[in-house]
């Protein structure tokens, strides 16, 4: 093992620094409350203007909405409130012309069920679609009572069959049973979402894709229950059958061979349920052309309950790190990649799940993570709002303000199985103010007018604005020289002109099991950098590794590292939830 990281070869999305866009919420152009694609195009400039190389839309395409454009009804239309077409030809063109680039969000495990292909699939046993989706008839239990094929449990609550009346017949949605998965299995369903999803972007000028849940394509032929892990209910989670499965890595060799190969395009693929390094590394070794690189999930799902994810569970320190450690290693002597990433639209906020969101700390929280993620090896992706530090929404916010499916389906399944029982409720809704989706889906908090800045529509936003957005906004900070906005603008440029050693270098971790610090090093032949952060509210003593070598070179504190610390010794004195960066003097 050298001293860099696997997959040194420089390519320009393993330095690029990638932006995730939540259309709904980012910017409101024509005051209708909801965000659009002119809203994101008059913004392009503060993107650039932060160092931003490459911008992800997430879905912006036709699509009933029942799980925020996740459910596509058409591939080739925009969702008609967020633009057209040319709107996004224009954007493409906003992005190209800044030398930045635009990728799409790839959902290609289903459709909506308002898809054509669906409705085709659905309308009768001998449609020429029927087996582009997955059909199953039903099992009877011992009374005779209509069941469905298997007890699989869907991500948003309930069995993951629909029964349909006209064809008597159970169709499979992983999510909402307004989502039916596409049969992969059919050749000609392949082709049509390579034709309709991809190609017709890539022409129009888009530069790859994040691949929406890319490991579950391939479910087998077998359709086996899932083992029972929750006596008390129905359904059990069955990601341990349909995750990862057999001709996975098959599918992911013909996306290319058919259509990503003929663009120099980039692909990032959402990996959940894939703890294990060798199976993430099948998928990314850049030989073998499958994905570039994947979200793997063990980050966000740090604090989650194990059998259900609205179950929040304490954690300590050592397992991030441990997490951290592992994600960076992996690739270590491979031709693979990887991600630096904690935030995205399915996620509570960064300072609220992992550092301090209280009043005294979030800002100097905000910042020590940009220090710990902007130093870590793999592309670097923010999400929108993580620039200038927003927090989860206060927790007392009631259900009635919480819009997202899986959070809302969540909270009704345990007040009816528990007939609405305090502690219950009270366990739930912790849970979801502090992992549930709309953290991060609230309105993007531009400034300190109404909405945040967000619409001028008086009746206000689609989602109710978080209440600090006079204090947390980006006119605010934009004007502050010492604001999250400002720092992480600095961090980015840092992490590029030491890119070799920031964004390529190997990985080494100190004290593993120390449950207030986090000190690694990076390396890269000779250079070094060596970072240390304080995960707590109380001054800590670390040791600073390669102390001779290395100087001090960024701080969230705006002393840096106070005088009587600097130059000698390798004894350091973190103050609360202090970052500092050292690098080769
Ligand atoms: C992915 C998306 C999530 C969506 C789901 C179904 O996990 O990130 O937002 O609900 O897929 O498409
Ligand atoms: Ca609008």
């Amino acid at each position: 093992m050298g001293d860099s990281a696997g997959g040194e070869k420089k390519l320009w999305w393993k330095e690029g620094v990638v932006y995730q866009i939540y259309p709904a919420s980012f910017k409101d152009s024509n005051g209708d409350g909801l965000g659009d694609i002119p809203g994101i195009i008059s913004k392009i400039d503060y993107l650039k203007d932060l160092g931003i190389d490459i911008v992800w839309v997430s879905p912006m395409f036709d699509s009933p909405q029942v799980d925020m454009g996740y459910d596509i009804s058409d591939y080739e239309q925009v969702y008609r409130p967020y633009g057209t077409v040319e709107d996004m030809d224009t954007l493409i063109e906003a992005c190209h012309s800044r030398g930045m680039r635009l990728i799409l969000d790839l959902v290609i495990n289903h459709t909506s069920d308002q898809h054509a292909w669906f409705k085709e699939s659905r309308s009768s046993k001998t449609n020429p679609k029927r087996d582009w989706y997955i059909w199953k008839p039903p099992r009877y239990d011992a009374a005779g009572n209509r069941q469905p094929p298997t007890n699989w449990r869907s991500y948003f609550s309930g069995s993951t069959w629909e029964w349909d009346e006209h064809t008597q017949e159970y169709y499979l949605h992983l999510f909402a049973k307004e989502q039916p998965d596409l049969n992969w299995e059919n050749e000609g369903a392949r082709n049509a979402i390579y034709d309709s999803a991809m190609r017709f972007w890539l022409d129009r000028g888009v530069d790859g894709f994040r691949i929406d849940t890319v490991n579950m394509y391939s479910k087998g032929l077998e359709f086996p229950d899932a083992p029972v892990v929750d006596p008390k209910a129905e359904f059990q989670p069955a990601w341990s059958i349909y995750a990862n499965g057999p001709r996975m890595h098959e599918f992911c060799r013909e996306m290319n061979q058919k259509v990503l190969d003929k663009y120099d395009a980039m692909t990032v693929g959402e990996l959940p349920h894939t703890p294990d390094p060798k199976r993430v590394l099948d998928y990314v070794s850049l030989a073998d052309r499958q994905l570039n690189m994947v979200f793997q999930f063990d980050i966000v799902d740090l604090g989650q309950g194990t059998s259900a994810k609205y179950q929040f569970q304490e954690w300590k320190l050592p397992m991030l790190k441990g997490i951290v450690t592992k994600w960076q290693q992996f690739i270590d002597g491979t031709d693979g990649w990887t991600t630096a990433f904690c935030e995205n639209h399915d996620q509570g906020r960064s300072v609220s799940r992992y550092a301090s969101d209280a009043p005294e700390y979030r800002v100097l929280s905000a910042k020590m993570l940009a220090t710990m993620l902007c130093s870590l090896t793999g592309t670097l992706f923010i999400y929108q709002g993580q620039e200038i530090g927003m927090i989860n929404v206060p927790r007392d916010w009631p259900i009635e303000e919480y819009k997202d499916i899986e959070g809302v389906n969540f909270y009704n399944h345990i007040k009816e199985s528990t007939g609405n029982d305090p502690a219950a409720m009270k366990y739930v809704m912790d849970s979801i103010n502090i992992l549930g989706r709309d953290n991060a889906r609230v309105p993007m908090q531009w400034d300190d007018t109404p909405y945040a800045g967000f619409t001028d529509r008086p009746e206000g936003a689609w989602m109710r604005v978080h209440d600090l957005y006079p204090e947390i906004n980006v006119a605010k900070q934009q004007r502050e020289r010492d604001s999250v906005l400002a720092f992480w603008r600095d961090m980015i440029r840092f992490r590029k002109e030491n890119a070799d050693v920031l964004v390529y270098g190997s990985f080494e971790v100190f004290e593993p099991d120390n449950e207030k610090t986090f000190v690694f090093a990076k390396k890269q032949g000779q250079r070094k950098a060596v970072v240390a952060l304080n995960f707590t509210g109380e001054e800590q003593t670390v040791d600073v590794p390669y102390a001779d070598e290395v100087v001090f070179r960024v701080g969230n504190y705006p002393d840096g590292e106070p005088d009587g610390e600097t130059g000698g010794g390798k004894q350091k004195k973190l103050r609360a939830w202090e970052g500092r960066l050292y690098l080769l003097r």
